[in-house]
């Protein structure tokens, strides 16, 4: 299957998140959990599957250097903007992240991977990547669809589709493309088996429910996700599962 084209001029992923206020909050206030408590200038990030750079402003405040990655050059060309409209020289990497390790010349004390997973079938391989390119000690920050987020457990439970409760990433792709929501157990094992250990994790966007979020104000549904990103995540309740790991 092919990866959704993030290069093609005639999709603009800027526009994705027009209305998306509550979800792209919520990723924010996930990250600044588990982003270090002291600004270090000294080190540096690298943003996997950065895009257009949306992160940017929030790894302005905690990092020195700041490095996105991306097949999309597109996408990148956009992010340099973004670094330079803030006064940031943002560094940029076109490759595919599964020749990252070779690709870069750099090593990072932080690597962040937010809402690509979804577009990678080969989870094991990219995590192996990763780890190359992490300095001893080196965090890595990821984010992954959840396929056993409560509204597919109950709609499942409710069809009677044991089947749904393996192990297996599940295609939700609608066009031919790569669209996988993964469950969290087996993502967990993989990163273990590629040597990182798992020292916080997320759950997020947890009320991004239609018939919640059309009757709540944003605000009060991010009073309500602050306050259970870290209860929730035991039962990996939400669609996007966070984590904090550390090279081990
Ligand atoms: C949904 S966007 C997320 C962008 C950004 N992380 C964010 O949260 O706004 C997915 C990004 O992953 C990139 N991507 C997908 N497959 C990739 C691959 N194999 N190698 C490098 N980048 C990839 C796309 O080009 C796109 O920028």
């Amino acid at each position: 299957m092919l990866s959704v084209d993030y290069n093609d001029k005639n999709y603009d992923y800027t526009r994705y998140w027009e209305g998306r206020d509550y979800e792209h909050t919520a990723e924010f206030i996930a990250l600044k959990k588990l982003l270090p408590k002291n600004i270090d200038s000294s080190k540096n990030v690298i943003d996997i599957g950065g895009g257009f750079g949306r992160l940017i402003p929030i790894f302005k405040d905690y990092f020195g250097s700041i490095t996105v990655f991306d097949c999309s050059q597109r996408l990148l060309d956009l992010a340099k903007e973004t670094g330079k409209q803030m006064g940031i020289n943002v560094k940029t990497i076109q490759c595919d992240v599964y020749k990252l390790a070779s690709c870069s010349t750099e090593k990072f004390d932080y690597a962040a991977m937010i809402r690509v997973s979804h577009h990678l079938d080969d989870l094991q391989s990219v995590f192996e990547q990763i780890y190359g390119v992490l300095n001893d000690n080196g965090v890595f920050i990821l984010e992954i669809a959840n396929k056993m987020h409560f509204k597919s457990v109950l709609l499942n439970l409710f069809k009677g589709n044991l089947k749904y409760f393996s192990r297996d990433s599940v295609s939700v792709a609608t066009k031919d493309v790569t669209f996988l929501n993964h469950h969290p157990k087996e993502i967990e094992k993989m990163l273990k088996e590629a040597g990182f250990k798992i020292e916080k994790k997320l759950s997020v966007s947890n009320f991004r429910v239609s018939f919640v979020t059309r009757y709540f104000p944003v605000k009060i549904l991010l009073r309500f996700e602050n306050l259970t990103q870290g209860i929730l995540s035991y039962f990996y309740f939400g669609p996007s599962i966070f984590y904090k790991l550390v090279k081990k």
